[in-house]
């Protein structure tokens, strides 16, 4: 894990809500795996003092001489609204690469789907280059309330990705549950499929029961408040499903954001 103070490069406005933001740092970059996160302070005044986590979407430069990554935001909060103001030559505290990362297809022959909800595109960029990379043909599953909330579709076709996109009110792609075009894709599916998703809980879970119904691996990357980001504070506790049938803690920001959705228990033992 590296404690940087790293330059903000550019900031790049998607609409009122979201925005990209890229850092130079080539050493950040290296280390960076598809899924991990970095905890960024949001302005280069010391209040708010907590860092934010957010997801690597992007790294930079060519593979073998990284120069930098970028992060995909929505402003929902004071610090994202305060992100959203950031200007180039910003210096932000970032601690990085944290957490699990997404882990390849057992079989290298599997073609993987990628399911996404609103922000929950954030990862999904850096991780379809990797299988993309590694062979596997990939169809990333984008779902939104509106056009508007679709977010990483240029990015994903430009990666070589097949990209479907549903939405809530109809206005792009399949009216409907981004779950509805999963379905049909599967249905159709011949060989292996593994399945990553990230996005509103009611939509992994949904993924979740579609994936677990016919036996498919089935990886997701939650998130929760996170005040420390490595560890420590235990405010990021999810529940999770010992082999004994018992349960335990386990922590998103250390031993996540991404597990295997069939070691999760969605709804809380003691609820
Ligand atoms: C592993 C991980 C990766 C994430 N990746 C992205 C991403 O790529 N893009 C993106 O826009 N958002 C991402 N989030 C969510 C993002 O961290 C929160 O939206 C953000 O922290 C809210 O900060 P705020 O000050 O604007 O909101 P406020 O609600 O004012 O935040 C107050 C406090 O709560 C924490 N908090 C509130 N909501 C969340 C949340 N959903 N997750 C974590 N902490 C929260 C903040 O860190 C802060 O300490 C990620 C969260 C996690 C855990
Ligand atoms: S955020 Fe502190 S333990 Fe996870």
């Amino acid at each position: 894990m590296l404690e940087k103070r790293l330059v903000v490069d550019s900031v790049r406005h998607l609409n009122a809500r979201c925005f990209v933001v890229a850092f130079r740092s080539g050493e950040v970059a290296a280390a960076a795996r598809a899924g991990q996160f970095l905890m960024v302070s949001v302005t280069d005044a010391i209040d708010p003092l907590l860092r934010r986590p957010m997801a690597f979407c992007e790294l930079l430069g060519p593979v073998t001489a990284r120069t930098g990554f970028s992060i995909l935001v929505e402003r929902t909060g004071r610090g994202t609204t305060l992100m959203s103001r950031l200007q180039p030559e910003t210096e932000l505290e970032v601690l990085a690469p944290l957490g699990t990362a997404f882990r390849p297809p057992s079989d290298a022959e599997d073609q993987c789907c990628l399911v996404m909800g609103g922000v929950g595109s954030a990862p999904f960029p850096l991780l379809a280059g990797d299988l993309i990379a590694a062979g596997h043909d990939v169809t990333a599953f984008i779902g939104g309330r509106t056009a508007d909330h679709l977010l990483c579709a240029d990015d994903l076709d430009r990666l070589g990705a097949r990209v479907v996109l549903a939405t809530d009110d109809g206005s792009a792609g399949h009216h409907g549950l981004v779950t509805e075009p999963l379905q049909h894709h599967l249905d159709e599916a011949t060989g292996g499929v593994t399945v990553y998703s990230c996005g509103p809980t009611p939509m992994m879970r949904a993924v979740d029961d579609i994936a677990r119904a016919r036996g498919l691996p089935h990886q997701v990357s939650l998130e929760a408040p996170m005040a420390c980001g490595i560890g420590v504070c235990l405010s990021c506790v999810v529940p999770v499903q010992e082999a004994d049938g018992g349960w335990s803690y386990q922590r998103i920001c250390r031993e996540g954001p991404v597990f295997d959705a069939d070691s999760l228990i969605w709804e809380h033992p003691d609820a």
